[in-house]
């Protein structure tokens, strides 16, 4: 085996996801949208692990973490209080030439419009990022609504309910997995910047003396998490945000990072908002949302350490570290080395002859019984079977041959080494609930 160089790059990765049924381009026999996507099988089951890997992460932290799922739209007076109606915006601009419109801060505008040359400019502008929309069949200002451009909102305005139902002290934490819309001026990088995503965030409600104290603890705990879904160290990075890179509601933010074929990007933000967010709808909504401390017979506003990643982004990062190509025997594959964890599909059950089929069923039959997401596949030969589900990144694959009724034994070869070895039939539970198990 010869193992080769290889270069992933975005086009290979939209490919890969089109062609094995992970992503399609939303809406895509009436010419699709930017920026919008719809998942197919294999795409729905990644993400449901990375989900379910985030949510058990969540454990690990130094107190309570309570589950949120917030709706989708709030009133216009929710995003007024959260400051996106004034803050949430991006510069645009329009070239007068061609009509294609840019973020300003994404080119630039000296060298003249990237599509069509030309330096005739609208002046820059503010564009608000929310989508806005209509509540009900008043058409005045009360029923302006907008659908919520991050999900922390909702935790923020639930922060008093969860108090007084879930019997959490502070320091805890609230944890939510649901959509986010930005009308992105330009979306761009397939799903690393979408208008319709998915955000897992965590809203970490502490006193001010220690929020440098679990500041430090979430960058770590958010670190070790990419690496425990896999992620190679050497392509992830925590960066300090200057200044003028901040966020209107923080003081201090670090990404954790991660090396693209389009450079080093944002993959998760952790960010201190001090107790921004509880004051602004404290003050709007006229609701007291201060908590009374036992201590001090004082009450007092929390404050808030952010951790928040799009799973949407996740899924593009994994896939990206995972892609890569090499050379078996003179032939070329394509290989998703996904950590078995958040492969969508564990093994793959492989009749090595049409002879096989009936006695591989049965024992995939029975597996599946036990909950485990696999595959039964009968078509074509050996070799491409190994090579579709390599593609599609699962771990290992048993073949049923010649001597399984002999030995009741089967061949588990493996996705990454291609090394092949001999396991009893009795034993695939727990085989792949090590691989399952396994960190790699
Ligand atoms: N509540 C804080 C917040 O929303 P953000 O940095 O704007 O902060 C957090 O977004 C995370 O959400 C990002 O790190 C990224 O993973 C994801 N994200 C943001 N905008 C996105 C977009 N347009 N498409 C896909 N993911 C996005």
């Amino acid at each position: 085996m010869k193992a080769e160089e290889s270069t992933v790059t975005l086009e290979k990765i939209v490919s890969l996801c089109k062609r094995r049924g992970f992503v399609y381009q939303s809406a895509e026999i009436y010419g699709g949208l930017n920026g919008l996507y719809d998942f197919g099988h294999l795409g729905v089951l990644l993400k449901h692990n990375l989900r379910q890997a985030w949510t058990d992460s969540t454990n690990k932290a130094p107190g309570d973490i309570v589950f949120l799922e917030g709706a989708l739209i709030a009133p216009y007076a929710v995003w007024k209080a959260s400051g996106h109606v004034d803050h949430f915006s991006d510069p645009m601009v329009d070239c007068l030439s061609c009509k294609r419109r840019y973020r300003a801060d994404d080119i630039d505008l000296e060298q003249g419009c990237p599509f069509c040359g030309k330096k005739e400019w609208t002046p820059v502008r503010q564009f608000n990022m929310m989508f806005k929309t209509e509540v009900g069949a008043a058409a005045d200002q009360s029923s302006i609504a907008f659908l919520r451009p991050e999900t922390a909102q909702s935790i923020f305005i639930n922060f008093k309910n969860v108090l007084s139902t879930m019997r959490v002290k502070i320091p805890f934490g609230i944890a939510q997995i649901g959509k986010a819309f930005r009308n992105e001026i330009t979306p761009k990088q397939f799903l690393f910047r979408m208008r319709e995503f998915e955000q897992m965030e965590l809203e970490w409600f502490c006193k001010e003396e220690n929020t440098k104290k679990f500041f430090d603890y979430w960058c770590k705990n958010r670190f070790d998490f990419y690496l425990n879904i896999g992620i190679k160290k050497e392509n992830l990075r925590l960066r300090s945000h200057e200044k003028d890179e901040l966020s209107h509601y923080s003081s201090c933010t670090n990404d954790v990072e991660y090396h693209f074929p389009f450079g080093w990007k944002e993959l998760e933000g952790i960010t201190y908002r001090g107790n921004y967010d509880l004051s602004q709808h404290t003050k709007h909504s006229g609701k007291d949302l201060g908590v009374f401390d036992e201590e001090t017979k004082k009450t007092f506003i929390p404050h808030v350490i952010e951790c928040s990643v799009g799973t949407d982004r996740a899924f593009l990062t994994v896939l990206f570290d995972a892609y890569h190509e090499d050379v078996i025997e003179g032939e070329s594959r394509i290989v998703l080395s996904l950590s078995p964890r958040i492969a969508p599909i564990k093994a793959a059950f492989l009749p090595l002859t049409k002879k096989q089929v009936e006695p591989m069923q049965k024992i995939y039959e029975e597996i599946k019984q036990l909950g485990y997401m696999i595959d039964f596949d009968v078509s074509g030969s050996i070799g491409k079977r190994y090579r579709r589900q390599d593609e599609i990144g699962t771990p290992v694959c048993f073949t049923y041959d010649f001597d399984s009724e002999q030995d009741q034994a089967v061949t588990a070869r493996d996705r990454d080494t291609t090394k092949q070895e001999r396991i009893a039939i009795n034993q695939i539970p727990t085989y792949i609930k090590n691989l399952i198990n396994s960190r790699r």
